[in-house]
């Protein structure tokens, strides 16, 4: 099939009202449960990597990789780069052929310098024909070089109209509530906040911090207007629990349980989003 892009993908999920993963991945184990996932329901995905996975698998290898895995698979398949802080790692993701990337700026201490930023690399990424991701508010759980852990910052809904305006952005990511990585207590979405977001933009929204979630969570924000949803740690917790089921396996096997395990994780979470059939 040929290769599609983000902005393809969602642009059928925001018109039908259902969700499409995005899945992080560092080898082509990764990358082959998550599209043997899609194909086993019929449903569209979004994979890739991230820069602070680049350690595990350098654009030059893994991007290829991945782009001819996408175009052998037999649904929609679009490859993405997700936060991204640096200018640097962005020009190369744009080299490196992804057909959308996610700038990051809500680190950044001045909402001023996130717009400012975001409005740059949307520029550029336009001109060569890729869509980009910005977020507004933060949603926090990421950790630095240091391991310290961002704040969550909420995303106000009276802002987001102009962010979009100002920068440019294709896609925008939402603070509601999720947080990146394991939950230290059961998380609390604000869909009102959701759905006034909802009503000021139209660009397709993304929720991050989808492992841990209920399944009403994503009904909820589904139906409250997300249209992407990432995961990553729920597929590597299922990977992780498969390799300590099998303590007798050698190297070569464990591979295989844990992505195995993978797939069953991610094909879980396509048939919760209402992606499964819409191939
Ligand atoms: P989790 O690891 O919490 O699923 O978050 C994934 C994510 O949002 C990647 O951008």
């Amino acid at each position: 099939m040929a290769l599609y892009t983000m902005k393809e993908i969602l642009k059928d999920a925001q018109a039908k009202h259902y969700g499409v993963g995005y899945f992080n991945a560092v080898n082509m184990e990764m990358t082959r449960a998550y599209i043997a996932a899609a194909e086993a329901c019929q449903s569209p995905i979004i994979i890739g990597t991230a820069e602070a996975l680049l350690p595990y698998g350098a654009f030059e290898w893994l991007i290829p990789m991945m782009l001819e895995q996408a175009r052998r698979a037999k649904v929609p398949v679009a490859v993405h780069l997700d936060h991204t802080y640096r200018f640097e790692v962005l020009m190369q993701a744009l080299r490196a052929g992804f057909g959308s990337v996610m700038y990051d700026g809500s680190r950044l201490p001045d909402h001023r310098d996130n717009v400012r930023a975001s409005a740059e690399i949307v520029k550029i990424a336009h001109a060569m024909g890729v869509g980009v991701e910005c977020e507004l508010g933060s949603v926090g759980g990421l950790s630095d070089e240091s391991g310290k852990a961002d704040a969550v910052i909420y995303t106000e809904p009276k802002d987001a109209l102009a962010f979009v305006e100002q920068t440019g952005a294709d896609f925008l990511a939402v603070s509601i509530g999720t947080q990146h990585g394991v939950y230290r207590a059961t998380p609390k979405l604000d869909i009102p906040r959701l759905r006034a977001i909802r009503g000021a933009v139209d660009v397709p929204l993304v929720l991050h911090g989808g492992s841990g979630l209920s399944d009403d969570d994503f009904h909820n924000t589904i139906a409250g207007g997300i249209s992407k949803i990432n995961v990553y740690t729920d597929v590597i917790l299922a990977a992780k629990r498969a390799v300590l089921n099998h303590p007798e396996a050698d190297y070569v096997d464990l591979n295989r349980f844990a992505e195995d395990a993978m797939r069953k994780a991610t094909l879980k979470k396509l048939r919760l989003f209402g992606s499964a059939g819409m191939a």
